[in-house]
């Protein structure tokens, strides 16, 4: 990667009040949505109700405007104008996500519909006849709730379900859909599902649930990967990988590194190091110190459930790329006797007997969990490429979180500093990043934030009936980004 500096240091252009740094040739920009976060339709030409459509119709006072996902961006019928969004930004690839429930309404094969074959089928023939690649993941947080009534992702029989309906969108549109991620962000999935009673199931079972279906999203994610490796590959050339959040956690003092690096393994390496360390399974040092946890508890196993050699197999290397979300650091410190862990959703540091800290000079964004720190991005690459070595890494998805308003000037300082950090990585510490992808194409149901918190490179106007788009100054700087294949870095900084 020595070319890299090379090419860097030649082309810097220091122009009067700015410095252009260029990407890599090849580099691809991108941005992303999420099937639950920008459909709608959600009971629409035979989609089945799923996870998130029970709970904010059940539980309408957990989500902080009492607002569904029904209708959010009306991507159903809005998908042109996104894609015509995904050509004015000039995205080289656009990330988006199939929805488990619309495609088989049982939650299995036996009744494939056709109306949602239809609809992916055309969003997937846009894109592509925009010269842009589509990026598919398969899940993104919505099982069908009837998978949820069997025990969703506790129940050790959802890796088979999960690798079924792989096979059915791979047999529909792997032809013409080369990238694909498995499923979004595991840590999310589990800790925030079993361990929130802001997130469906809300079923709270931080001693059992959360590890069982760490375990299981492994061997989901393998068995699919698989399916395609041998299907599929050998005709099409596509790549799959999971999708795993990568919050980046340091030691608040120096005595609390090993509590740092534990964490960080708990977060980060409980889904990566299965498939892409050397040796395969649990990260040793996690495994062990959650064994010690189970037994001091009266537990007769291990609550993190051990893997066998044959799975230890299955798991190993089922990758083509490493794909990771990056948004927030933070510090952590050793627990007082008898002090309580107050943060959500990453309940289970309590087993580590840590606590998660705030640096205090990270502005904190417009929702409770997100604290500005681009260093946190570079830095989270460098330990990914430590632990697992010099693989290549696309970055899925990163963005701010912000109110209101178009002329978004923290969203466009945000992009700004986090891909000058992303440009340090590859120059200074040649980590091999191939793709960056902005969350998110459009403002979109955020959860348990419902419509109050904006990530959009767009705006939406959710009391509008036709969700008009509107481009925030944020789209304009990343068109800009792409367009010039480079970064402007101001020499005085701006503030906030
Ligand atoms: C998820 C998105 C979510 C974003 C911002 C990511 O963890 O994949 O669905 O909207 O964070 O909260």
């Amino acid at each position: 990667m020595i070319w890299k500096h090379a090419v860097v240091l030649s082309t810097i252009l220091a122009v009067s009040s700015s410095t252009i740094l260029p990407f890599p040739p090849g580099f691809k920009f991108g941005a992303a949505t999420a099937a639950y976060q920008v459909e709608g339709g959600w009971n629409l030409d035979g989609k089945s109700e799923n996870i998130w459509d029970r709970f904010v119709h059940e539980h309408p006072e957990r989500i902080d405007d009492r607002s569904t996902g029904d209708v959010a961006c009306d991507s159903y019928h809005n998908w042109r104008r996104d894609l015509e969004m995904a050509e004015e930004l000039r995205l080289d690839f656009y990330r988006f996500s199939l929805s488990w429930s619309r495609i088989l309404p049982s939650g299995f094969p036996n009744h494939i519909n056709e109306a949602a074959i239809e609809y992916y089928n055309n969003v997937i023939d846009g894109i592509l006849e925009k010269g842009i690649e589509p990026l598919v993941t398969i899940h993104h947080f919505d099982l069908p709730q009837s998978l949820q009534d069997l025990g969703g992702w506790a129940n050790p029989l959802i890796v088979d379900w999960f690798e079924d309906y792989a096979k059915v969108v791979f047999a529909h549109f792997g032809d013409r859909v080369k990238l694909w991620l498995t499923i979004n962000e595991p840590v999310i999935l589990c800790e925030a599902f079993f361990n929130a009673e802001v997130f469906p199931p809300a079923f709270i079972s931080p001693d059992l649930g959360v590890y069982l279906c760490s375990k299981h999203v492994m061997l989901a994610h393998a068995k699919a990967w698989r399916v395609y490796d041998k299907l599929l590959k050998p005709k099409y050339h596509g790549r799959v990988s999971l999708t795993t959040h990568i919050t980046w956690f340091e030691p608040l003092a120096p005595e609390y590194e090993e509590l740092a690096e534990l964490t960080m393994l708990n977060f980060g390496g409980r889904y990566s190091h299965a498939i892409y360390s050397k040796i395969g399974g649990w990260p040793p040092a996690l495994e062990k110190a959650l064994a010690e946890v189970s037994l001091k508890r009266g537990y007769s196993r291990p609550q993190l459930p051990p893997f066998t050699q044959e799975e230890i197999e299955l798991v190993r290397g089922t990758y083509d790329f490493f794909a990771l979300n990056h948004y927030t650091s933070r510090l952590m410190r050793t627990a007082k006797e008898g002090e309580k862990f107050t943060e959500w959703p990453l309940g289970d540091v309590e087993d580590l007997n840590g606590i998660i800290v705030r640096k205090a000079d990270w502005a904190q964004a417009a929702t409770s969990w997100f604290y500005v720190n681009p260093e946190g991005i570079r830095k989270g690459l460098v330990w990914l490429k430590q632990q697992y070595g010099d693989l290549e890494f696309m970055i899925t998805e990163n963005g701010l979180a912000t109110k209101a308003g178009l002329d978004d000037q923290d969203r466009v300082q945000y992009y700004r500093d986090y891909l000058e950090q992303v440009l340090l990585a590859i120059n200074e510490d040649d980590v091999n990043v191939t793709a960056y992808t902005a969350w998110t194409l459009m403002d979109n149901y955020e959860w348990n934030n419902g419509y109050t918190v904006k990530f959009g490179l767009y705006e939406v106007n959710f009391t509008d009936p036709g969700r008009k788009r509107t481009p925030r100054a944020s789209a304009h700087y990343y068109a800009n980004i792409i367009r010039t294949h480079s970064l402007e870095i101001p020499t005085t900084s701006i503030q906030l």
